[in-house]
């Protein structure tokens, strides 16, 4: 696990989306390594965000990879579109597939980087099947659904179980970390074993304005 370097991967569901382009460029500027895209269907999660026309546009702005979240039920019907519209990462929920392994096929078939996140009580055991295929796993760090809530201090445990997995298992699959993250909580979560901190609330809402607040984030790594 030493000397990976760390990503940031603000997530845009806490940011103003009547100013999404600029709140964009903001990070970027800031030394975003991936925009982080919460799509949310009213089924698999309560609320409903954004779709794959956000997405598109985002990829007319940026040049940062978009790491698209799929917190929806039936992802099969859309992960053509979502990579048609110029995501980099397609990350899938494993509770919301029955097909995992043809899902993660399918994803990679559309030339995209393929996820697996798991919620908080799923056993990082479901992941075993898939694991040399996947480009990213995304562990959720809360219950999806909304931006801004608690990190459940019982997640670092299972960071730390995967990292020994991934390391194990010689996995190529980057370890992302999803919810509650603060610059504060950032360091721990590193040494539990991420690589990858998505962080929407800690970013967006921040009094400092997000690029300070990511570069705050970026420094707490040392
Ligand atoms: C939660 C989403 C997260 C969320 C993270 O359902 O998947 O990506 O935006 O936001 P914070 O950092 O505010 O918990
Ligand atoms: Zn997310």
């Amino acid at each position: 696990m030493q000397n990976r370097r760390i990503k940031l991967a603000p997530s845009i569901l806490s940011a103003d989306f009547s100013r999404l382009g600029e709140q964009v460029d903001e990070v970027a500027k800031a030394g975003a390594d991936y925009i982080h895209v919460d799509v949310m269907d009213g089924h698999f999660v309560p609320n409903i965000t954004i779709g794959a026309p956000v997405v598109a546009s985002l990829h007319t702005r940026t040049n940062l990879p978009l790491d698209v979240h799929l917190m929806i039920e039936r992802p099969e019907a859309h992960i053509r579109q979502f990579a048609e519209a110029g995501a980099s990462i397609i990350t899938v929920h494993v509770e919301a597939a029955t097909h995992l392994h043809r899902l993660v096929e399918s994803v990679k078939d559309l030339g995209v980087r393929a996820g697996v996140a798991l919620n908080p009580a799923t056993h990082l055991s479901s992941l075993d099947e898939v694991l040399p295929l996947l480009d990213l796993v995304l562990v959720m760090s809360v219950n999806p659904g909304f931006g801004g809530q608690t990190f459940i201090d019982s997640m670092k445990d299972k960071i730390v179980r995967l990292r020994r997995i991934l390391d194990e298992r010689q996995a190529r699959a980057e370890l992302e970390v999803d919810g509650g993250i603060t610059a504060n909580l950032a360091p721990e979560v590193v040494k539990a074993g991420a690589e990858v901190l998505v962080a929407g609330a800690a970013i967006f809402n921040s009094k400092l304005g997000a690029a300070k607040a990511l570069q705050e984030m970026r420094r707490a790594l040392g």
